[in-house]
């Protein structure tokens, strides 16, 4: 079955909540936010968080009403940074890797940053995580720096590779 891509709404809190939670606890290393952190947080505010304005988006792949991925982009507010867009979030359930999800949500992201007039799409992925690394640099990212301990998971250190990509 093809993965169906397509926005998360405030609808979908649940299927987000326990996809996200999934994703914390099976990759601590991966992401900025914790487990500890976002556990916390009620469907209410996961709601509100979802419906949140355009550009900002949180793209899903869906097997039938199935929840198996995600990727988000969320856009700078102030006024000379509007042009810039992060992506985040990127995770697909262990069971569906290998079939082209991630790259079809990467995909919705930069043609949706390229249809709100960004300049430019960045973020960041811990030195090391060659899948994730692999996945942006075939969507056109391109390195351009390291920030050195960017995360603490537990006692540990990690870098992030900081990553751009250039809209038209
Ligand atoms: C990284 C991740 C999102 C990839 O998801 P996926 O759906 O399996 O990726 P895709 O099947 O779309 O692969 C797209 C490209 O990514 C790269 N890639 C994906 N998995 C890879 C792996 N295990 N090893 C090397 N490259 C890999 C390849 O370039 C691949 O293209 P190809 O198949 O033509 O070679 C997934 O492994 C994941 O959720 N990892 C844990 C969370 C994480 O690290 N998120 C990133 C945070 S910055």
């Amino acid at each position: 079955m093809t993965a169906c891509i397509r926005r998360i709404g405030p609808e979908d809190a649940a299927a987000f909540r326990a996809l996200r939670l999934a994703a914390l606890a099976a990759h601590p290393e991966a992401f900025g936010s914790s487990l500890e952190e976002e556990a916390g947080i009620d469907l209410a505010a996961l709601r509100a968080r979802l419906a949140a304005p355009p550009p900002d988006v949180l793209f899903g792949a869906f097997l039938g009403e199935t929840l198996v991925g995600m990727a988000g982009l969320a856009v700078a507010a102030r006024v000379k940074q509007r042009h810039k867009g992060t992506v985040w979030g990127v995770y697909v359930d262990p069971a569906q890797r290998g079939a082209g999800i991630a790259q079809a949500l990467i995909t919705a992201v930069i043609d949706s940053a390229q249809a709100a007039g960004l300049g430019v799409l960045q973020l960041a992925v811990t030195v090391g995580n060659v899948p994730a690394i692999r996945l942006y640099e075939a969507a056109g990212f391109v390195r351009t720096g390291i920030e050195p301990r960017a995360l603490r998971v537990g006692d540990r250190f990690l870098d992030e590779a900081l990553m751009v990509r250039l809209l038209d």
